[in-house]
């Protein structure tokens, strides 16, 4: 079951409420949520107390992507703002279990996150305890950026390791992925599809999630 997580880095920053309602309208199952702190990643964009506000205006799924230093300190915050999935990053991570663990604790699905160059091999001990396996087909910092098709051999060894130790855990992809790639991804395994600038930057959200679906035929 496909799932597609719009990430409202491509929405209109100063009127979100009204943004994600168009891309809930148009059939998306979750909200992409880009937490950049402007040290793990250059940016910086927004944190829990808008999260907070966002949860009062939408009962969606928040699949929060924390692209940040030291994710252990923000869980509980997002947790307690609404959010329904928390992913953090392995490369920013010290104690990877004990934060899934946190995660889990605080009643949310957890995720963990790998960089286009982190091996999936990082990975490997937390198979049996997460939810979501986020891969980056792109560096993470930036929308519209171009899908790194290296990305699709990882993307499929990790589908075959899931299935073949039955392990319940969603492969989530992030970064490039427009209906021409989405097609790639899903057939390589993926199955929560994450996309800012193509459904964003579409002139018609219900059609561009469709396309990304693979609903056009
Ligand atoms: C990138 C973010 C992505 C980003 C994807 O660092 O994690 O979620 O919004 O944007 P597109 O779909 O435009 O590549
Ligand atoms: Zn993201």
């Amino acid at each position: 079951m496909i799932k597609i997580a719009p990430s409202i880095l491509s929405a209109d920053f100063s009127c979100l409420a009204d943004e994600m309602k168009k891309v809930a309208d148009a059939g998306a199952e979750y909200i992409h949520i880009d937490v950049m702190d402007g040290t793990f990643v250059p940016n910086i964009t927004l944190g829990s107390p808008v999260v907070k506000c966002l949860r009062k205006a939408s009962r969606a799924v928040f699949d929060v992507h924390l692209m940040v230093e030291h994710p252990e300190t923000q869980i509980s915050a997002f947790a307690e703002a609404g959010a329904d999935i928390i992913t953090f990053h392995i490369e920013a991570a010290r104690h990877a279990h004990r934060i899934v663990q946190q995660i889990k604790a605080a009643g949310c699905r957890a995720g963990v996150a790998l960089n286009p160059a982190t091996p999936l091999v990082m990975l490997e001990e937390l198979l049996g305890e997460i939810d979501v396996a986020l891969l980056m087909t792109v560096n993470p910092g930036y929308g519209g950026q171009k899908f790194i098709p290296s990305m699709l051999e990882k993307i499929e060894i990790l589908h075959h390791t899931v299935k073949d130790n039955g392990f319940d855990v969603d492969i989530e992809v992030d970064g490039g992925i427009q209906a021409e790639t989405s097609k790639l991804v899903r057939a390589a395994g993926a199955n929560i599809l994450v996309a800012g600038s193509a459904i964003y930057g579409a002139p018609d959200a219900v059609e561009a999630i469709r396309r990304i679906r693979g609903e056009d035929g």
